[in-house]
């Protein structure tokens, strides 16, 4: 009887498995018929596929095709993953689509997963009936064609966690039904065509962590309901706030960690945080390039998380709110082109972390507060063009030990480039005082700043010559020396650079000073990625060198109103990413050569107040200057002035 009932047991057991193993081979044998057709519809509706996933999309086991993810128990697909940008262990690819999006997808009522991102040609609509898919959790259609506007039906996609629609072509209101998804973690609508106001509902997206809006064309002011407060009263916070105490989050935005609103058409005030605790996980914070107005709020430094924020770009006004001084975790502050007055407040000595600011293009005014120079991890400071007045610079600037990038352009600095920068701790690497009083020389021991990629002195009062040692700075990239009085030769500023292969200069300007020689030296050492050289208003003479051609990267020239004379180098010819060529007002004679119809890419030639004569090659792009490119002249003739006499 015992063995009878383990027997029969046994037998039960085998018949479950059975069934259970051919229940799973019939799922991956015939996928349900509504998901098939609807899977189909996608494939029919892309005619180009360069991954080849798609044209291994055939049989009836839908389930088993590349890219799709089926329920095991009710043979419904859930998933469908077919990024354009494909790595594996073995490869990175990135593959492209073409084609309309289907509105068949929507038939796909299980499914939890569809990301098409990246696939670059995908066009058509974001179908209406997408609301369909009420199992949705992530959607990515990122960088496609799409066009056409979000379908306010997306806000009944109830379990949505991440949306990802950004660098797209779509267009119309952003949907406000966006704002009950209260399981949503991440909008990406970045770089768009939307119009229209930022949803008062969003404040609703207790779970929402990124919010990325930027480079669209929206209007209005930021919704008030971001940050905005009412359950708790201001005094009990800034209690809270003075003891150091986070209260228990108080609104719905609390995770909202990176937010991104720039590059819009946004007005009104910054709206947030009316008060203590809201968005207490904001860290990363964009407002740039849009048209917001009014103060930074004097409650700014209560958004305690932030790390980095742009303001830049915007039409703020008011002082620098002190209370910024709060804000203990801010590596990069940047306030830029905007209308901010006062002093800059004492408290911003305070931020420790603080690796960036830049408030250039301000009606800022002095004195700087001492407290700055607590800054200990600063790396880069940007005070140009405010109302400072600082006479000179101040000297614990040279001591901060991080320091590598200073512009100080326009400060009004007066007197000689001080001594104190030369033993400054910290390498230098990017020097901008231009714009402002300068007088006596360039220091001889410039050359010590061995760091020093990028030396901007141009709009100040130097004379003298450039010190030997300039040829000692073999990291430089851009000189900008324009707008001076300094005189003598130029050769040491063609040696930089001679200890790599092809030099380190890209940038060069030296025009509108008293030099008198030296473009002997040019292209005899490695110049070879000198793209902008601008000589112009000087004293230089005499022919110039043919080693010129060897300057290949070279995109603008500009030698204008010097003395130069004989005849124009044909080594000229050999610069062939040439763009700009100005030499007027010099005294070149002969003919301009035929070679010089090879300067295919030029755009902007101006040879005219010379001694030039006979001929002007016949041609593109010669032909293609006005007139005035060629005037005033000994002789010339041709295309585009009067036809020669034979
Ligand atoms: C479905 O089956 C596959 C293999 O047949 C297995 O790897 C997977 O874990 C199963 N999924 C579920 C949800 O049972
Ligand atoms: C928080 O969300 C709920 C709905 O989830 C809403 O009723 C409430 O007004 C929201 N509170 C704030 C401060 O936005
Ligand atoms: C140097 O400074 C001047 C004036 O501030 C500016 O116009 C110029 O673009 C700067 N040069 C470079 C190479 O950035
Ligand atoms: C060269 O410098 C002069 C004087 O500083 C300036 O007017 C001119 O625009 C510059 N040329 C180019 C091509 O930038
Ligand atoms: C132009 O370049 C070619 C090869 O790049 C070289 O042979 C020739 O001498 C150069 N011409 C001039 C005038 O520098």
């Amino acid at each position: 009887m015992g063995c009878q009932l383990l027997l029969w047991l046994l037998l039960l057991l085998l018949t479950v498995m059975a069934t259970a193993s051919g229940r799973k081979r019939n799922i991956a044998e015939e996928c349900n018929p509504g998901d098939l057709k609807a899977l189909t519809g996608f494939k029919n509706g892309i005619h180009i596929d360069t991954s080849g996933r798609l044209a291994k999309w055939v049989g009836l086991s839908c389930c088993r095709w590349e890219g799709i993810s089926c329920n095991n128990a009710t043979g419904r697909v859930t998933e469908i993953r077919l990024p354009g940008f494909i790595s594996t262990n073995d490869m990175i690819f990135q593959s492209q689509m073409e084609g309309r999006l289907s509105p068949s997808i929507t038939l796909l009522t299980s499914l939890e997963v569809l990301d098409l991102g990246e696939l670059v040609g995908l066009t058509g609509k974001i179908p209406p009936a997408i609301g369909h898919l009420q199992n949705l959790r992530e959607l990515y259609l990122y960088k496609n064609k799409l066009r056409g506007p979000v379908p306010e039906s997306i806000g009944k996609l109830l379990k949505l966690e991440q949306l990802h629609l950004h660098e797209n072509q779509l267009s119309g209101f952003i949907p406000p039904s966006l704002g009950s998804l209260e399981n949503l973690n991440a909008i990406y609508l970045h770089s768009n065509r939307f119009t229209g106001t930022i949803p008062e509902s969003f404040s609703n997206l207790k779970s929402l962590m990124h919010l990325d809006l930027h480079s669209n064309s929206l209007t209005g002011p930021i919704p008030e309901s971001i940050g905005e407060l009412q359950l708790l009263k201001e005094l009990d916070l800034s209690e809270n706030f003075l003891r150091g105490r986070i209260p228990p989050s108080v609104n719905n935005l609390t995770s909202i960690s990176v937010m991104y609103l720039d590059s819009n058409h946004l007005e009104g005030e910054i709206p947030f945080p009316s008060s203590f605790g809201l968005l207490p996980s904001l860290a990363f914070l964009r407002l740039q390039n849009n048209n917001l107005g009014g103060r930074i709020p004097p409650n700014f430094g209560y958004l305690v998380s932030l790390q980095r924020v742009t303001l830049a770009n915007n039409k703020l006004e008011g002082t620098i709110s002190p209370s910024l001084g709060n804000l203990e975790a801010l590596t990069e502050l940047y306030l830029s082109g905007n209308r901010l007055s006062g002093v800059i407040p004492k408290s911003i000595g305070q931020l420790s972390h603080l690796i960036l600011l830049s408030i250039s293009h301000n009606l800022i005014q002095g004195p700087l507060p001492h407290e700055m120079s607590a800054l200990q991890n600063l790396q880069t400071l940007d005070l140009s063009f405010n109302l400072l007045n600082l006479i000179s610079i101040p000297k614990w600037v040279a001591e901060l030990p991080s320091l590598s990038r200073i512009y100080l352009a326009g400060c009004g600095i007066r007197g000689q480039i001080p001594d104190f920068l030369r033993s400054t701790p910290s390498p230098i690497q990017e020097l901008d005082l231009s714009v402002n009083h300068l007088n006596g020389g360039i220091p001889s021991w410039i050359g010590s700043l061995t760091q020093l990629y990028s030396l901007n002195l141009s709009r100040n009062g130097l004379v003298s010559k450039i010190p030997d040692s300039v040829a000692d700075l073999q990291d430089l990239g851009v000189l900008d020396l324009h707008s001076n009085k300094i005189s003598g030769s130029m050769n040491q500023v063609f040696k930089i650079g001679n200890s790599f292969p092809d030099g380190s200069l890209t940038y060069v300007d030296l025009s509108d000073n008293s030099f008198t020689s030296g473009t002997e030296q040019i292209g005899v050492g490695a110049q070879r990625r000198i793209q902008y050289l601008n000589l112009s208003h000087n004293l230089l003479d005499g022919k110039l060198p043919t080693s010129i051609g060897k300057l290949k990267a070279l995109q603008s020239l500009d030698l204008s109103c010097n003395k130069f004379g004989f005849s124009l180098a044909e080594a000229i010819a050999n610069l062939s990413l040439l763009e700009t060529l100005k030499l007027q007002r010099n005294h070149f004679t002969g003919k301009i050569p035929i070679k010089f119809l090879n300067l295919k890419k030029l755009k902007d030639l101006d040879l005219s107040d010379n001694l030039l004569e006979g001929e002007i090659p016949a041609g593109k792009p010669l032909s293609d200057f006005p007139q005035s490119s060629f005037t005033g002249n000994r002789g010339l003739c041709g295309k585009p002035l009067s036809p020669c006499m034979s």
